[in-house]
């Protein structure tokens, strides 16, 4: 059922992120600054919900009157079947990771691709128009980071996944977006020339493995952009033996940022204050 036709906005605004685990989420951090800096009232808290509690969790969404929530691992897919509209973005990348509620009418979106993109172009690419692009990993990560790329009309788009058939997939899947095409990490050789940029999606490299490389060094073209959705460390290794080559270099920080300033304007119909946000995000980590 629709509760709270019309919000009172005489109550805060109330926010939250919903994971498992969730504990370590720097989502609240931020966006309690992003309020702040804005001079809303209002709340963004942690819920730890379980796999089995969800369908109850996005129903007291509703009930509560929360305005929207973010959603984590692992409930970005299932969550899509718990909410009335889906965004078609979201639809094509198969991942929620907003809700706003509108009136009791929820609906998802998914503003890790786009937060990603806005964060390589303001940070280190303006203009991907044309270029050719190698992305490393097929996952959940990669689709939106692909989806929100094929829309700034890229020259090429190679996929290069451990499971070559997941990225062969991909590519026929989204073959009408753009000029996508799916390869093997053994086949990344013949596709490096001409490369502009080099984005990993994959979660080689993260903390505590910090020695791994998603590709051999010797593969990273000199003088790129190299990209790096891994944020802990700040500086992986892949983005280590890319300096060391002269490229320009991008890691997750933005991405994470840009994610939550999506979804802070789509709750508040607000610009987000990305740099109050960055800031609490770079003061929280280690
Ligand atoms: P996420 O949402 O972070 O993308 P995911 O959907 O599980 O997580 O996807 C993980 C991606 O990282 C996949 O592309 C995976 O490759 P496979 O499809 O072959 O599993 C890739 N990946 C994970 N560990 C890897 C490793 N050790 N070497 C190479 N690729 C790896």
């Amino acid at each position: 059922g629709k509760t709270n036709p019309e919000r009172d906005h005489n109550l805060p605004l109330l926010l939250g992120v919903m994971g498992d685990p969730i504990i370590q989420s720097k989502s609240p951090t931020m966006h309690t600054a992003a309020l702040q800096a804005s001079g809303l009232r209002g709340s963004y808290l942690p819920f730890h919900v379980k796999r089995g509690d969800l369908r109850q969790a996005i129903l007291g969404i509703r009930a509560l009157g929360f305005r929207g929530v973010n959603v984590t691992v692992p409930h970005k897919v299932e969550v899509m079947d718990y909410i009335d509209e889906i965004d078609e973005g979201a639809r094509y990348i198969g991942a929620v990771n907003t809700i706003v509620n509108d009136g009791g009418l929820l609906k998802g979106y998914n503003t890790d691709g786009m937060g990603y993109i806005r964060s390589l172009k303001d940070e280190v690419v303006p203009d991907l128009a044309g270029r050719k692009v190698l992305v490393i990993g097929a996952g959940g990560a990669a689709r939106g980071i692909i989806y929100a790329l094929l829309q700034e009309q890229p020259g090429q788009v190679i996929v290069a996944n451990r499971t070559e058939s997941t990225a062969q997939k991909l590519a026929a899947e989204w073959a009408h977006l753009g000029n996508i095409k799916g390869c093997g990490l053994e086949q990344i050789e013949s596709h490096l020339p001409g490369i502009d940029v080099l984005i990993n999606t994959t979660s080689v490299g993260m903390y505590p493995r910090t020695a791994e490389m998603p590709i051999a060094p010797d593969y990273i073209p000199e003088g790129i952009v190299v990209s790096d959705l891994i944020y802990n460390p700040l500086q992986t290794e892949l983005l280590r033996q890319a300096k060391q080559r002269g490229c320009t270099v991008h890691n997750g920080v933005g991405m994470f940022v840009y994610q939550g300033a999506y979804a802070f304007e789509y709750w508040t119909g607000q610009p987000a204050p990305i740099e109050a946000m960055k800031a609490a995000v770079l003061a929280s980590l280690d």
